[in-house]
């Protein structure tokens, strides 16, 4: 099967209401895309279920500010990282990447390190705000739990010290809280309250997302950080669930609108009805 490039869309701040003052990203979270285009992972062909999101995302939300693909790129093999370029890379907004626990850091490093894609690291929006992409696969996960690891948290202490009250964001696959599903929990983020403890020291963050879960959450946490985390393009979990049950709710995304006074205005934007497209 051909496999089409997608042509960029321009960043045109007047076109959308509110113009410059607020930023936006768009997110879309385990793509879980295979080497074979043709294939299934639990019924789900997840390019089809990808363009289709990406698809409704411009006609919809379009002009965008960055598109965050926030871990699970591919489903283990890194050859599927290929078909990543083909789709986001005629973009000229940063792709924000991040890997997750079925991802391959070192490919996908080796194979987008060009623009526009941006693996890891830090993204200031045009209006100020320090979005933080934080990397929680780690080589001795065992069944795909995540792990930012001291150094990480280090440095985001120092990432979130640097003196400016511009407020931030943060993205990483794994969920920084318990999902209330035993089976994903065991799978949860271990050093979680290591971050959360970071993060509770510096009132300009914001806000968290993440993926993982296959699933929607949004709820505010402690000092009134938002906590979200989005459902996937692939295929969902049935949420609080003590099993990985799947789910019969279509692929799905996130919009984020960062203000520029530090409000955040965000929904998961569900295809209903989406039809899954056959293979051949
Ligand atoms: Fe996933």
């Amino acid at each position: 099967m051909a496999i089409e490039t997608t042509k960029p869309t321009p960043i045109d701040d007047d076109a959308r209401p509110g113009g410059a003052r607020s930023a936006r990203i768009v997110q879309f979270t385990d793509t879980h895309l295979l080497a074979d285009p043709e294939a299934t992972l639990r019924g789900a062909r997840t390019l089809p279920r990808l363009r289709a999101c990406l698809e409704h995302a411009r006609r919809m939300l379009f002009p965008v500010d960055a598109i965050a693909l926030t871990g699970d790129i591919v489903h283990d093999d890194p050859d599927a990282y290929g078909i990543v370029d083909l789709v986001f890379g005629e973009f000229d907004v940063p792709i924000l990447l991040i890997p997750g626990n079925h991802d391959v850091p070192d490919a996908m490093r080796r194979q987008l390190s060009h623009a526009p894609f941006q693996v890891g690291g830090e993204f200031r929006t045009a209006n100020g705000w320090q979005v933080l992409l934080l990397e929680s696969w780690f080589a001795e996960s065992e069944d795909g739990e995540g792990r930012l690891g001291p150094r990480q948290i280090e440095t985001l202490e120092q990432a979130l010290a640097s003196g400016t009250e511009l407020p931030a964001f943060v993205f990483l696959h794994h969920p920084p809280l318990p999902m209330d599903s035993a089976a994903l929990d065991r799978l949860g983020l271990l050093d979680a309250a290591d971050l959360c403890r970071t993060v509770s020291r510096h009132a300009r963050v914001r806000g968290m997302c993440w993926g993982h879960a296959h699933q929607a959450l949004d709820i505010f946490g402690a000092d009134d950080v938002r906590f979200m985390c989005t459902p996937a393009t692939s295929m969902q979990f049935r949420p609080r669930n003590p099993t990985f049950e799947v789910d019969d709710r279509p692929p799905g995304y996130r919009v984020i609108d960062l203000h520029a006074d530090g409000a955040i205005a965000s929904e998961v934007v569900w295809l209903e009805g989406y039809e899954e497209v056959a293979s051949g």
